[in-house]
């Protein structure tokens, strides 16, 4: 697999107003991992590679607790939308869109009428499979896309090689 493009000015710009330690539980080696998994199921999925690479850095980079924090999707698509106004990000109308819903949606979702994408199921489920790290069992039932149930059912997760945490 290539691996993933990753601006470093972004990355910068996005350690800078994170408020939790990057080595945290939801820091910097999860959004590497949620980007490799994403990567991975893009190629079955058809999901926006560069878009599963932003809702990696992105989606988590919003909280305020490494607990329960209900509305850090919603706070990370407004940081989103702030940094496409600044310019740092440059997403067409869609993409902005697209990456708004995956990081406002990704714990609970955006109502029983909304149906994802392939880029945003694809982002989720990433999200989802990483949550192996804590070890907790994946509940297929919670995934989308059929390469993350597989990947799930085969247990073929990205092992954390040194936890910082
Ligand atoms: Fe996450």
């Amino acid at each position: 697999m290539l691996e993933p493009q990753i601006d470093p000015n972004l990355l910068k710009i996005i350690l800078k107003d994170y408020r939790l330690s990057p080595r945290g539980i939801h820091g910097v080696s999860h959004w590497m991992r949620v980007i490799r998994y994403g990567l991975d199921l893009a190629e079955e999925t058809g999901a926006d590679r560069p878009l599963v690479v932003l809702f990696g850095l992105l989606h988590d980079s919003c909280r305020r607790n490494d607990s329960k924090d209900r509305v850090h999707g919603r706070r990370a698509a407004a940081y989103v939308h702030q940094l496409a106004d600044r310019n740092i990000l440059r997403l067409s109308p869609t993409e902005l869109i697209t990456l708004k819903e995956a990081c406002a949606g990704h714990t609970s979702g955006l109502g029983p009428d909304y149906l994802p994408c392939p880029t945003v199921q694809t982002c989720w489920d990433a999200d989802k499979l990483d949550l192996h790290r804590l070890g907790y069992e994946i509940d297929t039932r919670q995934l989308w896309t059929e390469a993350a149930i597989q990947r799930a059912v085969n247990r073929e997760f990205i092992e954390v090689e040194k936890p910082d945490y």
